[in-house]
């Protein structure tokens, strides 16, 4: 595709998985001057048709100019990325957009700050298609004058949320989210394969999984009971949560499918009613993982 558009400022993406090409289609799209580097250097082919710039290391490529975005799996991918380009990072402001944990944030923004770099953090709340609309966002957190400096560049990709000046806090918020969606996602596998192993097809089964339960509503009520610490037992008591997940596991074996995951449900319900809390609402049962015991 030709773009007409006006050039921007250049920019340097590293990184083209799923995200980064997805990424690079938005800047280019919005105009930007995109120069490229990725360890494979075929996924920048089609990228170069369309006119980004594609380095030939690590090094040439932050020599481009312009702020540098970081889409990799995991921050120790960015550690042996810049490897010996490190002199290249003095002045330049990074944008790392990968998941890793808030400590391994706050550990690579004092690094790169080391370098003479500035550093923000990026948590990205959508898949690659959603990338290039403004209705998913992405948290980010770290030097504010560096994000504040490169908003509009990042919102070109998503709408953006800033949290605050420690670089950890955008993993803070990421992988909280992550923690809801993976383990969520799991649960949803799970009751897929319940449904298969009992002859319901999927496509049956689907509409009740997305409307069957108001999630929102629990979501919010949960929210309410741990922030107020009550957990008076009127609506349910951790005695028939129990009994009700009892007979989640007993269906799943019943139907020959896998109870490893609702087990481990089963498993803290069960602490629930050892530690005296039967009759007790669910929402106690926090009080079992967090921190504050
Ligand atoms: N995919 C999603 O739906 C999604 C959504 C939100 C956030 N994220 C986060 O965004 C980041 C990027 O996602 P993605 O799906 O694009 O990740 P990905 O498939 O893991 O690819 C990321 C990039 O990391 C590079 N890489 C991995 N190991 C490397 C190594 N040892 N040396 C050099 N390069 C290496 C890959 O290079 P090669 O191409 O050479 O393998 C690729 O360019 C991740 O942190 C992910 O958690 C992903």
């Amino acid at each position: 595709m030709t773009n007409t558009k006006a050039k921007k400022s250049p920019v340097t993406l590293i990184g083209l998985g799923p995200m980064g090409q997805a990424m690079a289609g938005a800047l280019l799209e919005a105009g930007y001057e995109l120069t490229v580097w990725n360890r494979t250097k075929a996924k920048a082919e089609a990228l170069a048709e369309r006119g980004a710039a594609v380095a030939d290391s690590p090094a040439e490529a932050l020599r481009a100019g312009g702020p540098v975005l970081l889409s990799l799996t995991e921050h120790a991918v960015m550690y042996r990325v810049l490897e010996g380009a490190e002199s290249d990072l003095k002045g330049r402001t990074i944008l790392n957009l990968g998941s890793d944990t808030p400590a391994a944030s706050r550990a690579a923004a004092a690094w790169a700050e080391g370098h003479g770099a500035r550093y923000v953090t990026g948590g990205v709340m959508s898949p690659a298609p959603g990338i290039g609309s403004s209705s998913v966002f992405s948290f980010y957190s770290g030097d504010r004058a560096a994000f504040e400096e490169n908003k509009a560049l990042l919102e070109v990709l998503t709408a953006t949320d800033f949290r605050g000046e420690d670089p950890g806090l955008a993993q803070v918020y990421y992988q909280i989210l992550l923690d809801l969606f993976w383990t969520t996602m799991t649960g949803y596998l799970h009751a897929l394969a319940v449904a298969r192993a009992e002859g319901v097809p999927v496509g049956t089964i689907t509409p009740y999984l997305i409307e069957g339960n108001d999630m929102a509503m629990f979501f919010e009520g949960t929210s309410a009971a741990v922030a107020e610490g009550r957990f008076p037992g009127d609506e349910d008591r951790i005695s028939m949560d129990a009994a009700s997940m009892e007979h989640v596991v007993q269906t799943s074996r019943d139907a020959g499918v896998d109870t490893a995951l609702p087990e481990a449900v089963l498993s803290l319900f069960r602490r629930g009613l050892d530690a005296g809390f039967a009759e007790s609402s669910f929402a106690r049962l926090v009080t079992l993982m967090d921190a504050e015991g």
